[in-house]
């Protein structure tokens, strides 16, 4: 078997200092609006992910020269005359459709194909297409792909029926090219929204009231490219904390946005850790029980992120008592939870709710990451179990994580990456030595 893995072994208090990365549902849009800019543009920051990869290559496809070194994004668009995402770009990252409101207000028309399948369930784009034809984009639909144009994009009144993320940023890309000023309200205000328009109003856009509910974007502005700081990652925070309240222990997290995190913290110290915030810092210490908690349930910003529902249920399956967690965003985000079960956990699933009834502890055992959160969620439950877990599915870790192995090791949690065969060909070694 070739396919590599991870061997984490877990069950001790963990300790350590580490850096969080930039933020991944920052960094995605950022890159898909330099396409707006004249000039160059340079994200730092930018962590080192198959999704950031995935868009250098859309990107470069639109005919932009982006180029990677660390983490930083250097991207010039050098030709303005392709505006169509390949159907294969279009199914490797399920964010490629932030690509639309760009290419739409610089090009004026985009072709595009749905999607691809997506492991959250199904990710339809009709709030996204309402929204550009709400500005004058009409649309058209054949051989499986979907043909945008307009003469000209029109500021307008728009009302989101759900504050999605992805249409938000969408109408603010599309926005700043359009005549006239566009309205949008039920807005989403996560904080990846806010560091967006903060990216377009320095490139010259006029952008007002992002991270609230209601967006005013003035369009018909030219935007030139500028160099800009990727937001650091919230839910990548919240990953090695749910890591360190399910090991116990005392662990700092620096280069955090603690004031983007309140929901995310007040529920891990309802579940019995102690925080502590100095700046950029988060501390954690969890040396007492874990709690369980009667009701949690996933909630647009500022309320708890459906992508650190996984991560908690992790740390709940070992808390005192029964929790209950309700996800009311996507409908098919419990995958990870029979895959907990395989460690130990007592776990029940009916619609979109689970019951996660406390046990004494977890176990090592055999898993597989079947979505990006999930997966971690998974890791971090390793780190508290007994014994040695040996997790597969790491392409969809390596879409969200920066240095997954590096980051655990340093909140000393041993945890090893290779094929099964390397793996256990070190662990027999290692054995045949003691003995
Ligand atoms: C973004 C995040 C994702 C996060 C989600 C919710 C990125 C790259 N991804 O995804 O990590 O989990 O926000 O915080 O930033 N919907 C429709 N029609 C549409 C668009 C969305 O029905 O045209 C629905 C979705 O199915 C979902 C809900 O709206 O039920 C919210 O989705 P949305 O906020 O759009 O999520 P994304 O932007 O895709």
């Amino acid at each position: 078997m070739t396919e590599e893995i991870l061997k984490i072994s877990g069950g001790r208090p963990l300790h350590g200092e580490i850096s969080v990365q930039g933020a991944k549902n920052s960094a995605l849009p950022l890159m898909a609006a330099a396409l707006l800019c004249e000039g160059e543009t340079v994200l730092t920051n930018v962590p080192q992910l198959s999704d950031v990869y995935a868009a250098c290559r859309i990107l470069n496809r639109l005919g932009c020269r982006s180029t990677a070194e660390g983490n930083t994004i250097r991207i010039v668009r050098e030709s303005a005359e392709l505006y169509e995402i390949p159907d294969e770009d279009m199914r490797a990252m399920r964010s490629s459709i932030m690509f639309l409101g760009p290419i739409l207000g610089s090009m004026k028309r985009c072709t595009l194909t749905m999607p691809g399948g997506c492991e959250l369930g199904p990710r339809p784009i009709n709030l996204h297409l309402d929204a550009m034809r709400a500005m004058g984009v009409r649309i058209r639909e054949g051989a499986g792909r979907i043909f945008c144009t307009a003469e000209k994009l029109t500021g307008a009144k728009i009302h989101l029926p759900i504050p999605s993320v992805g249409v938000t940023e969408n109408v603010l890309m599309a926005g700043v090219y359009a005549e006239g000023e566009t309205v949008l309200t039920n807005a989403a205000c996560e904080p990846e929204i806010t560091d967006l328009a903060n990216f377009l109003n320095q490139c010259g856009a006029e952008i007002r009231g992002a991270g609230t509910h209601t967006v005013v974007i003035r369009g018909g502005r030219k935007l030139r490219g500028t160099e800009y700081r990727v937001m650091p990652d919230r839910i990548a925070a919240m990953s090695y904390l749910c890591a360190g309240a399910a090991a116990g222990g005392e662990i700092c997290l620096k280069d955090t946005a603690p004031d983007d995190m309140k929901s995310c913290l007040d529920v891990l110290e309802q579940a019995g850790c102690r925080i502590g915030v100095c700046g950029d810092r988060i501390f954690l210490d969890r040396t007492g029980p874990l709690r369980s908690i009667s009701y949690i349930r996933t909630m647009p910003y500022p309320g708890f992120p459906t992508d650190a529902q996984a991560l908690i249920s992790a740390v709940l399956c070992t808390a005192s008592g029964t929790s209950m967690l309700e996800e009311t965003i996507f409908e098919n985000r419990f995958k990870h939870m029979g895959e907990l079960a395989r460690m130990g956990a007592d776990i029940r699933v009916s619609g979109r709710t689970a019951v996660i009834t406390g046990v004494p502890k977890l176990h090592g055992a055999s898993v597989t990451a079947m979505d990006l959160r999930g997966g971690a969620a998974l890791a971090a439950a390793a780190a508290g179990a007994e014994g040695i877990t040996y997790l597969s599915g790491l392409h969809h870790l390596d879409r969200g994580y920066e240095h997954f192995a590096e980051t655990f090791n340093s909140l000393g949690i041993l945890t090893e990456r290779g094929t099964f065969s390397a793996l256990e060909h070190t662990f027999s070694a290692a054995n045949a030595k003691k003995c």
